[in-house]
């Protein structure tokens, strides 16, 4: 997950029951989480970045060769999109698999092998997950009733990955797609999804005010531009305050002030800001980059400077989910880990997650997969140079993939279209 927030998880945790550990779901033996284990190490243990998860990539099409599982690669750079089944409807279940430039300091024995890269935010333990899912659905491919679309895809953390798989058709004729994420401040055995708007949108600024340098002593034959930034930083407040409804949630945060270095008796050419928006509703998301560019354009000009503004590249929409993808994702979660462990989430989040790109093409459900146990040390969160996960987990994110799949397929897509029909031909 992308810019997540550790004050928003630590809200699910306090609304959340602790439910007691689950055993193991059905139909995964001792030998599939033996498997799936080694996976998940061998990735933590080799991290990749955003597109340039070149040997993770390797890693999934040698496991899917060994499956005997047909796939189309490279996608997305290094991405992979495998299929089991065939005919309609399609449903895709997506796992990404990038990692973080993060120095990990886990204390693992399977810690990461490079340096400054690390699987920090349970990338790993969705790649590997989605690997024992295929493994599963092979074994009872004859009895599919139409396809289920595996996909690997690369750079979620903050490159849009997701939107690459897309425009290089990873979602052509898919029905719905599913995907999970590992949640520390959830105990092990916990699944929790949310109807609607779940994670917010998240866009970020470089902006650098240009003005007149000077001799501080003389600020009078200056335009000086830490003036102009600190105004600029004070008059985004209202935007939130004012402009904005106050049942509506929204973020603007300044979180880089930049004069450069220099004598404390110079006023500089120019000041960089950095800075991150966020909201749930895309409605607000638009206005807020409109405002942000609004109110640093005008401040600036107010003190005779002006100002250029860069945004991301690859802004992350909100993450709607759908309804029924929803009530069908949370059938299925009772199924794996009992009804009273598959819980509402209560309230959306203001991380982002570039499944949101997804979510927007085709109806989706998405996953939140607790890992959080003392005893292994899973209690810090996603980002941590600490992180840790509860690897109890991995088969429980496996069997919520094949059982979103089955659910999915058996009913003939979400509203049931073509399930008796494909059930008569049998
Ligand atoms: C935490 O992990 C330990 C050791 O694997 C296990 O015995 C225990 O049941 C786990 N607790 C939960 C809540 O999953
Ligand atoms: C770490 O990298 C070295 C050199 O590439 C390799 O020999 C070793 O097997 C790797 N360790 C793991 C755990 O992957
Ligand atoms: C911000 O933009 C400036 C000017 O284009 C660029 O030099 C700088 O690297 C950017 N900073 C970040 C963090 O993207
Ligand atoms: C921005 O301000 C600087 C400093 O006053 C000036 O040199 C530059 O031409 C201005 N740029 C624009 C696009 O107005």
């Amino acid at each position: 997950m992308c810019c997540w927030g550790r004050l928003a998880a630590a809200l699910l945790l306090t609304t959340l029951a602790i439910a007691p550990a689950a055993s193991l779901p059905p139909e995964v033996d001792q030998q599939d989480v033996d498997w799936v284990v080694g996976l998940r190490r061998q990735l933590h243990a080799n991290p990749e970045l955003s597109f340039e998860e070149v040997e993770t990539s390797q890693l999934i099409r040698k496991t899917l060769d060994e499956l005997g599982i047909r796939y189309r690669a490279p996608v997305a750079r290094t991405g992979v999109v495998a299929e089991i089944g065939s005919g309609e409807p399609i449903v895709a279940l997506r796992a990404d698999t990038d990692a973080l430039p993060i120095l990990e300091d886990s204390g693992l024995p399977f810690a990461s092998n490079r340096s400054g890269v690390m699987h920090a935010c349970g990338h790993d333990a969705h790649t590997a997950a989605l690997l024992l899912a295929a493994k599963r659905l092979k074994a009872v491919e004859g009895s599919l009733r139409g396809t289920v679309r595996l996909l690997f895809q690369p750079a979620e953390e903050g490159k849009g990955g997701a939107k690459v798989m897309i425009e290089e058709g990873a979602l052509d004729g898919v029905s719905a797609a599913f995907g999970l994420h590992v949640m520390p401040f959830a105990p092990t055995g916990i699944v929790a999804l949310r109807a609607g708007p779940t994670f917010a949108g998240s866009d970020r600024f470089n902006i650098t005010i240009h003005g007149v340098g000077g001799h501080a002593a003389a600020p009078h034959t200056t335009k000086d531009p830490v003036l102009a930034a600190s105004m600029a930083v004070v008059a985004l407040q209202p935007l939130l305050s004012r402009e904005t409804d106050p049942l509506q949630s929204g973020v603007v945060t300044v979180s880089r002030f930049n004069t450069g270095v220099g004598a404390p008796n110079i006023i500089p050419q120019s000041v960089n800001l950095l800075g991150t928006i966020r909201a749930i509703d895309h409605e607000l998301f638009g206005r807020l980059r409109q405002r942000v560019t609004d109110v640093f354009t005008s401040t600036a000009a107010m003190y005779g400077c002006n100002a250029t503004i860069e945004w991301s590249p690859v802004p992350y929409p909100p993450l709607i989910t759908d309804k029924r993808a929803v009530e069908l994702a949370m059938a299925a979660a009772a199924k794996v880990v009992g009804a009273a462990s598959a819980v509402k989430m209560p309230q959306p989040f203001m991380g982002a997650e570039d499944f949101a790109f997804m979510a927007a093409r085709v109806p989706a459900a998405f996953a939140m997969l607790g890992i959080r146990n003392e005893t292994v040390g899973s209690v810090h969160g996603l980002h941590s140079p600490q992180f840790r996960m509860d690897e109890a987990a991995l088969p429980i994110g496996a069997a919520l993939h094949v059982q979103f799949a089955l659910d999915f397929l058996e009913r003939g897509g979400l509203d049931g279209k073509g399930g008796s029909a494909a059930r008569d031909e049998l």
